[in-house]
């Protein structure tokens, strides 16, 4: 493996560290067995990843991190939801992180890592019957290229003078913020659902 003998592979670390957060958000998701499910699931995460990938842009990537820059999706989540005629705006959910070196590795780690579970949700939303073409453009493409997923694993673990608290910290801070971005779609307080849909 890609990593110095002496420290602990840094994606096992994130991965121990964040494996709570990571099933409180499954959670949060559901199974993406009906369409209003999949739409609420489409809600939040144009909530959270809108404001993410923006803060993202303004920030300077560390050269290391660069070729494996997540690919942004919240455009394609628009588009998504518009083909399933769903056109609400919806509350932004803005992750309060440092973005420090240390923290973006975090920050990557979670958004490359979302494409394995986006396999399994694009299985389900097969069976919704969207595809590319329809609905879960999204989901096409975060599948589109895994190799990408086992090309930043790679750069993660061969990175020198990572801060590793730094890195899940951030790490938790976005899975948390795509928690309650889906929580909020249930919560009539703060959701922006017509009232027909309620
Ligand atoms: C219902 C929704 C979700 C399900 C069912 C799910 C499921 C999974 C599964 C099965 C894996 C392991 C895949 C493998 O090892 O091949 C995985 C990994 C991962 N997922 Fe999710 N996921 C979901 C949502 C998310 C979301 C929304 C994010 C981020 C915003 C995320 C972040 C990650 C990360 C970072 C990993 C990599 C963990 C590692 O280091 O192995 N997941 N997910």
């Amino acid at each position: 493996m890609g990593f110095h003998s002496g420290h602990q592979s840094h994606r096992f670390v994130l991965r121990a560290g964040t494996m709570e957060q990571h099933l409180a958000l499954e959670a949060a998701v559901g199974p993406l067995n009906s369409l209003p499910a999949y739409t609420r699931y489409l809600r939040g995460l144009q909530a959270f990843r809108t404001p993410l990938e923006r803060q993202l842009a303004a920030v300077a990537i560390p050269p290391a991190l660069s070729p494996v820059r997540p690919i942004p999706l919240a455009e394609l989540v628009v588009q998504d939801r518009a083909d399933l005629g769903d056109h609400v705006p919806v509350w932004e959910e803005t992750a309060s992180l440092s973005l420090s070196p240390s923290a973006l590795f975090g920050v990557f780690y979670v958004l490359e890592g979302s494409t394995l579970g986006a396999r399994l949700l694009h299985k389900q939303a097969g069976q919704l019957g969207l595809g590319a073409a329809h609905g879960a453009r999204h989901l096409a493409e975060q599948i589109s290229s895994p190799e990408t997923w086992k090309q930043f694993v790679g750069v993660l673990d061969a990175a020198d003078d990572l801060n590793m608290d730094e890195a899940v910290v951030a790490a938790n801070a976005v899975f948390g913020a795509a928690e309650r971005a889906l929580a909020r779609q249930d919560d009539a307080e703060y959701s922006n659902r017509g009232p027909d849909e309620l």
